[in-house]
């Protein structure tokens, strides 16, 4: 009896020759590091290089989330990844009333220029690459990042890293949009310009599946749907005068990785195939690197439990093993203990060992796509891989990712598919160990970290005193030159850059271009 996978697809309890019965290997899989890329992006992959340890991490002021990239890079992580608080994710300054209670809690609060350099004190920022998880507001923060990397005396073109400026799936998943999808989609194509002129090594979006498989996606509706927003920033560069291969290869992408460690490896090759092709076929990319889907993988904070939260760090081992064995070029390890709150340093210690110990105690880094060739993978692999292109087929008959997000079509599936998790939770059909089968009597204590409330005083404090120093006519007509550019075609980055270096706050920044775009209201607001 096949088991039904997290696609829906069945799993044999055998597999054998006639499973790959006129299958072509060439025409499936090439070389590693060449098109269509199953293999991997790279010739090498992890024999020559291991991914780069990314640990998310940020909250309370800059200089909390200082402290504790100083503590990751010095127990070994090789890129930072910058958390943001809510309020700073969705534009609004740390006094602002919206902005009450959510001050520097699940992320960093980042307010003006001021901030940002405290953030990055004594981190060398040619010598690092960053990413920002930061959507509707990317260009600011990204402006802020280039503006305190002037400073340090690191000029733009040596800066690398990643914005996830990935608007499209907040609509969908997440929600830290502020913008509607039109203007959203000028900005992302002011970004695409404005770092192929200034910024060169930066890659400008990070396409996220994550949320929308935190929200309750299939692995095959992952990378569709992914996939399918791609296509569409593509076709908005593209269609705002770009060629294909000028911004393509700073394309990136961003993935769950689940402990379903079988479909997830097939999922990660057939979503390198398929965008390989679409790059070749639809867009007629011809340099290397756009063909390539580069991509990010933290590991399923769904899958984590409050229960036995000791457990959550075999998940995320098996998790963090799916990863690697699909080729991710840069992972994220979940916190044993972040389904109760923020990690503690030594939590975060224990994310990043984890990672250690599949790079470097493990033989799965010694050889390239080492289930290449496997029956129940290759089988996986081109299952997951039609069921993605026929959503995708779906997507494109409603016109494309924006057409489809206004009929609700995305979210729609996903709900649909999370209700089903949900039931087989439930009966127990699907078993979460701790939870469901396997629990105790009575849970041990445990202490989590806690952000004092008072983070939120301090910042309004740092912001009435940058306002009562900064020059406020300059301030003024910087803003009003954004909202200039905003109203007209001119890319909007060059006077959002000189506004934010008078100490122009992100809120500010943020609320000229609300004034002028407005802000969305999804179509199912009750
Ligand atoms: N052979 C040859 N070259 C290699 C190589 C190999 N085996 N391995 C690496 N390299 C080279 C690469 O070509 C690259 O050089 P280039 O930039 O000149 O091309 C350099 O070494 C760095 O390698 P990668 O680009 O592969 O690795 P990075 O880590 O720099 O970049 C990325 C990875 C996926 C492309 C990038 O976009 C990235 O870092 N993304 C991270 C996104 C992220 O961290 N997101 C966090 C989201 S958290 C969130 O959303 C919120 C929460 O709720 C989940």
């Amino acid at each position: 009896m096949a088991r039904e996978s997290e696609s829906g697809l069945p799993i044999e309890p055998v597999y054998g020759p006639e499973s790959l019965a006129g299958w072509d290997p060439a025409e499936k899989l090439g070389e590693p590091g060449a098109y269509p890329f199953t293999r991997g992006v790279y010739p090498t992959m992890y024999t020559g290089r291991p991914w780069t340890m990314r640990q998310y991490a940020g909250f309370g002021t800059a200089t909390e989330s200082n402290a504790r990239y100083q503590q990751l890079i010095a127990n070994g992580t090789m890129g930072l990844s910058v958390a943001f608080d809510l309020p700073t994710q969705m534009g609004h300054d740390s006094d602002a009333p919206i902005a009450h209670g959510e001050v520097g809690k699940v992320g960093v609060a980042i307010d003006s220029i001021d901030d940002m350099r405290v953030l990055f004190g004594g981190i060398p920022l040619d010598k690092v690459s960053t990413s920002m998880t930061i959507n509707a507001p990317a260009a600011v923060l990204l402006l802020l990042y280039q503006l305190v990397a002037e400073e340090q005396g690191v000029s733009a073109d040596r800066l690398t890293g990643t914005i996830q400026n990935d608007v499209l799936k907040e609509y969908i998943a997440r929600g830290t949009y502020i913008f509607p999808p039109k203007p959203s989609l000028r900005l992302i194509a002011d970004i695409f310009k404005y770092c192929k002129a200034e910024i060169p090594k930066w890659n400008t979006i990070s396409i996220s599946g994550y949320h929308m498989a935190e929200a309750g996606a299939s692995p095959a509706q992952e990378i569709a749907f992914t996939l399918a927003d791609g296509i569409e920033y593509v076709r908005t560069a593209v269609a705002a005068g770009m060629d294909v291969d000028d911004f393509a290869p700073r394309l990136s992408f961003f993935f769950v990785a689940r402990t379903t460690i079988l479909e997830e490896v097939a999922k990660f090759r057939a979503a390198r195939r398929i965008w390989a092709r679409v790059m070749k076929e639809e867009f007629g990319a011809e340099n290397p690197k756009s063909l390539m889907l580069r991509f990010h993988t933290q590991t399923a904070g769904v899958q984590l439990t409050a229960q036995q939260p000791e457990v959550n760090l075999v998940r995320v081992a098996v998790q963090g093993l799916a990863a690697v064995l699909g080729g991710t070029q840069s992972l994220h390890t979940n916190s044993f203990d972040e389904a109760i709150a923020l990690p503690t340093d030594k939590s975060a210690r224990l994310a990043l060992r984890t990672q250690q110990v599949l790079a470097y105690e493990t033989d799965v880094t010694a050889t390239v796509d080492p289930f290449a060739g496997s029956y129940v993978i290759e089988t996986m692999t081109d299952e997951v891989e039609a069921a993605a292109l026929e959503l995708m087929g779906k997507v494109e008959e409603l016109g494309g990712a924006v057409a489809a997000i206004e009929r609700g079509f995305q979210k729609g599936e996903i709900e649909r598919s999370a209700y089903r998790i949900a039931q087989e939770t439930d009966s127990g059909e699907r078993v979460v160990v701790g939870v469901n089968r396997f629990q105790l009597d009575e849970e041990e204590p445990y202490e989590p970290l806690r952000v004092d409330p008072a983070i939120e005083a301090q910042q309004a404090e740092r912001l009435a005193a940058l306002r009562a120093e900064r020059d406020q006519q300059a301030v003024d007509s910087a803003l009003a030159a954004l909202r200039k550019a905003a109203e007209g075609e001119d890319n909007v980055l060059y006077p959002m850059r000189e506004a934010l270096r008078a100490r122009a706050t992100v809120g500010e920044v943020c609320n000229a271009l609300r004034e002028v775009w407005g802000t969305y209201v999804p179509s199912d607001a009750f």
